[in-house]
């Protein structure tokens, strides 16, 4: 399995992940309009040229705003979103970031303890912030300053 830069050619492929894994997918629009803008890193993990899972941060100034995180459901539990996660943190360090911050929702288990195993801490909570189901939105952060 390799972990690198996505490119345009990528898009689709990202949007694909997305429908699989997100009751509301971002489009390939939404994810090329993130892409393109400046300072964004989106991160592509494959299996022998097949796209498991990836990654997408944005950034303004020296701050971190993480998007999705996605893999696909036959790849879980194997460590991938880790090492997806792993790469997207050393990037953040090397472009000298003040920290990362993230939503997630309040049930998603699996995410919330990979986000804490790597350093991420509950600084806020947004009430009924997602729908379908309606649900609370936990703000997780990770600083490194
Ligand atoms: C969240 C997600 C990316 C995790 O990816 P993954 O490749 O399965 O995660 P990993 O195998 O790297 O697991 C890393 C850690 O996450 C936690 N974890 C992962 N799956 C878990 C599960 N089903 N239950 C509890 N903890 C879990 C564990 O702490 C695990 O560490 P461990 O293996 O040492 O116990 C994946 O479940 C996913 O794509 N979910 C759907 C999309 C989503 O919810 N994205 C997050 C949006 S904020």
């Amino acid at each position: 399995m390799i972990i690198r830069r996505m490119t345009n050619a990528d898009i689709p492929f990202a949007a694909e992940i997305e429908k699989k894994c997100f009751v509301h997918p971002w489009s390939e629009q939404s994810i090329e309009s993130e892409l393109i803008r400046g300072k964004s890193v989106f991160l592509m993990a494959f299996d022998d040229e097949i796209p498991i899972g990836y990654v997408g941060l944005s950034t303004v100034l020296d701050e971190g705003y993480m998007g999705n995180l996605a893999v696909i459901e036959a790849y879980r539990q194997r460590g991938m979103g880790k090492a997806l996660m792993k790469e997207l943190i050393r990037e953040c360090k090397a472009m000298d970031l003040a920290f990362v911050t993230l939503e997630v929702r309040a049930s998603n288990t699996p995410a919330i303890k990979l986000y804490e195993a790597l350093g991420f801490v509950q600084v806020g909570c947004r009430k009924n912030y997602y729908k379908e189901p309606l649900e609370d939105g936990l703000l997780l952060t990770l600083n490194f300053k």
